[in-house]
């Protein structure tokens, strides 16, 4: 059969790459890009040295953006309230961008090289399922066989010599990373001790918050966002989070541009958008969103449902928020919309407009039938 590797031009992936051969399948390669920093004409040579018959590389970055993205920023979406999601979100187009070319090149079968404990080969798998459901699905790192044979990272490294596989980083960072143009994850190796401090070199996107400018940088209108925020140390993140099969698992991330955006829309959703609309997207569209990217179920009825309301929440958010960059900081400083919904005057506590202050007397006394009759049985209680 033909099979379509996701290849990411690293030890593993080639290795499986020349196992797949070796097993008997024709191996073709995809690589998608979703704005990592990557190169790809050496993993283009990699792969058909070690044996691919034919190298894909599909540019996604443009439905990573507006199908995943701006959903995920315009819900708030967050995992376990400190991780934005950033390898989630990308998995959704990764997985359809390897599906179409499996379906153009004739493809029975696509292979992963995720690892049986994690979250992504959950993720590729009901993606797959939900655009294909009759793909055939490969995942060496849970076939007994497979796994047994390399067991370890110097049986990787003693196939790839008997394979002639260039291993291009002898030295290999001591935890994994995974990036795209919303971030970038560092996991497992050292990481994996909760308690160990990610040394300074491992952060790649970000200077460090010590490092930072002094100087506070403002936001103006033709600034970078993804620039600036790198330059002033913002959006590092760790933490031990629970993956969906349920292990817990420690994680380090970085997110600049995502960490701006997020501030700026939330507080943009402070002026602009009604109070009802926010307590309910935040109480069932952010979570249910943000768990449905998390455990990979964006081809599914409920992300279709889900994903339809969100734009319907958004109806009045815009406007301009200024922000303050400092030290890993973002701060707010001020916003304006030409969304109607904010009353100077009615806010004010200098002028009366639009209802007459008696009237909250009403307010507060219907209010507070039922918490006059709670505390009127509280006192009973004590006394009885
Ligand atoms: N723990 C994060 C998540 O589940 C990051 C996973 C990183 N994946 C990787 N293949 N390195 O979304
Ligand atoms: C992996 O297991 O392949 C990476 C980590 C994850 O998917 O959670």
């Amino acid at each position: 059969g033909r099979v379509l590797l996701a290849y990411s031009g690293g030890l593993d992936t080639s290795c499986i790459l020349a196992w797949l051969i070796e097993e008997g399948y024709e191996v073709y390669a995809f690589m998608a890009d979703v704005g990592q920093e990557e190169d790809f004409a050496a993993a283009e040579k990699k792969a058909l040295k070690v044996g691919a018959k034919k190298f894909f590389l599909e540019d996604m970055k443009r439905e990573f953006v507006n199908e995943l993205i701006y959903p995920a920023v315009q819900a708030n979406c967050i995992y376990e309230n400190v991780y934005l999601l950033g390898t989630s979100l990308a998995r959704p187009v990764i997985a359809r961008g390897m599906i179409s070319v499996a379906d153009r090149e004739g493809c029975d079968f696509v292979s992963h090289g995720c690892t049986g404990k994690g979250n992504d080969q959950v993720r590729f798998e009901l993606a797959f399922y939900g655009l294909k459901p009759d793909i055939k699905v490969i995942a060496p790192w849970r076939i007994p066989e497979f796994y047994h044979r390399f067991a370890g990272r110097k049986d990787l490294l003693a196939y790839a010599a008997e394979k002639s596989i260039p291993v291009t980083q002898t030295t290999a960072k001591p935890w994994s990373t995974d990036e795209n143009l919303f971030h970038i994850s560092y996991e497992a190796g050292i990481l994996e001790d909760p308690n160990t401090t990610p040394p300074a070199d491992m952060w790649k996107l970000t200077t460090s918050p010590e490092n930072a400018p002094q100087t506070p940088r403002p936001s103006p209108s033709n600034s970078r966002p993804v620039f600036l925020s790198r330059k002033h140390g913002i959006g590092r993140i760790d933490i031990v989070e629970n993956r969906f099969i349920g292990v817990k698992s420690r994680g380090c991330y970085e997110s600049p541009g995502a960490t701006i955006l997020r501030a700026a829309h939330i507080d943009l959703e402070g002026l602009t958008l009604d109070r009802n609309v926010r307590a309910l997207r935040d109480q069932f569209v952010s979570i249910e969103f943000s768990r449905i990217l998390y455990n990979g179920h964006f081809f599914t009825p409920e992300r279709e449902f889900i994903t339809a309301a969100i734009p319907a929440s958004q109806r009045t958010v815009n406007g301009v928020v200024k922000l303050k960059l400092y030290k890993g900081n973002v701060i707010v400083e001020g916003r304006e919309s030409s969304e109607g919904l904010y009353d100077e005057q009615q806010a004010s506590m200098d002028e009366l407009g639009g209802f007459e202050p008696s009237d909250t007397t009403g307010f507060i006394a219907i209010e507070s039938i039922r918490i006059k009759k709670w505390a009127q049985a509280n006192i009973a209680k004590g006394q009885a």
